[in-house]
């Protein structure tokens, strides 16, 4: 230990805890990860999820303002989900400590008396930044553990174009690594043996593609293109307004992939997050807003059929990923993967020492695939 790790360890004697994130899970901190559905906290209920292996307890204080704190209390790590909430200070089960649901601050040991000198303010359960947005509760998972983050960016948002829409949620859980659920996510090679269905594509469908992309910050776009004319909602789509049909994929770390599709008035919008949940469990979490004509029913009913389609797939992929076997990525149809891998790894050198790495696309590139 350092000279300057034991004096501060030294100084605050088993009240503050650190929680550093361990790089070697592949897990990126510092970002918004979505825990759960904005519905699902309530009164004064206390929820409960995991996030890169980090136990939460979320809850909503009675001013309406979610709240993320570690499900662990300080004291002996009861999970404090087992407590009690009154609408602004969460209580221990187990010896009544209590803590402001905000700051994760203790404010009240009940066994204290005024012979003791053990400063409450000082101990910390754990608190995340917490936002809502599109009806998801984010949670910014700070590698600085019970120490809040000197900045934290605006959670993320998805885009809509319109005053009036339609929106839907559909999530699903992979017994995968983050990062096969995130290659998976972005594969182009996969459709036509996943997901032919009638209303699709079929596999004798396939044919060779050429495939605009260009950087962009943490990320790449597939550039502005028409979409595959052997998919049946594009040609619906344009026979309804006359007008082509447009749409631009963007990747952006950590796990982000975005889709707007767009023809004359029409637009539809995306986002499918991947979300760690532990090093054996992701979560993806599809979010989708559009002023189409196209009811909610019909299209959660389509895409229920493509997630279970990709969980199957992801479900056998982990019987053979038990055994560790060596594996490929192969240009061009797994570039983007490679593109992840390299992105990610350039940000976590950065963020070790302060020097920023090149994007890993030296400029727009044309990949090439039969899908
Ligand atoms: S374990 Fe929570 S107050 Fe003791
Ligand atoms: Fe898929």
């Amino acid at each position: 230990m350092s000279e300057a790790t034991r004096t501060a360890t030294e100084s605050l004697p088993e009240i503050v805890r650190e929680e550093v994130g361990q790089p070697e899970l592949g897990f990126l901190w510092d970002f918004w990860y979505p825990a759960m559905r904005s519905d699902e906290i309530y009164g004064r209920n206390l929820a409960t999820a995991t996030l890169l292996e980090v136990p939460l307890v979320i809850g909503r204080t009675s001013e309406g303002k979610v709240f993320a704190m570690r499900d662990s209390c300080p004291h002996r790590g009861i999970p404090l989900s087992y407590g009690h909430f009154d609408g602004k200070n969460l209580q221990c089960s187990y010896h009544g400590w209590e803590f402001d649901a905000c700051s994760g601050r203790c404010v009240l040991i009940p066994s204290l008396t005024s012979h003791d000198k053990l400063k409450v303010e000082r101990i910390n359960a754990g608190h995340f930044p917490c936002e809502e947005r599109d009806g998801y509760v984010w949670v910014y998972m700070s590698a600085a553990g019970t120490k809040l983050p000197e900045t934290v960016p605006a959670a993320p948002e998805l885009p809509k174009f319109s005053e009036k829409f339609k929106i839907t949620r559909l999530d699903c859980e992979l017994p995968s690594h983050i990062d096969h659920g995130i290659i998976g996510l972005m594969d182009p090679a996969h459709g036509p043996f996943v997901h032919q269905s009638w209303f699709w594509r079929s596999k004798k469908s396939i044919h060779e593609k050429a495939k605009q992309f260009e950087p962009i910050p943490n990320g790449f776009r597939m550039s502005k293109h028409s979409p595959s004319t052997n998919s049946l909602p594009y040609q619906w789509l344009k026979k309804m307004t006359g007008e082509p049909v447009t749409t631009t994929i963007d990747f952006v770390l950590p796990n982000m992939r975005f889709e707007e599709i767009r023809s004359g008035k029409y637009w539809f919008s995306s986002r499918a997050t991947v979300t760690p949940v532990r090093r054996d469990c992701c979560r993806i979490d599809f979010v989708a807003a559009w002023n189409l004509p196209l009811p909610i029913s019909v299209f959660r009913a389509f895409a229920k059929v493509f997630l279970r389609q990709d969980q199957e797939t992801m479900i056998q992929q982990s019987e053979g990923l038990k055994h560790n076997p060596r594996l490929m990525l192969i240009d061009d149809a797994d570039r983007p993967a490679k593109w992840y891998f390299a992105l990610k790894q350039n940000l976590i050198d950065e963020r070790r020492t302060g020097i920023a790495a090149p994007h890993p696309m030296s400029g727009p590139a044309t990949l090439h695939w039969n899908s």
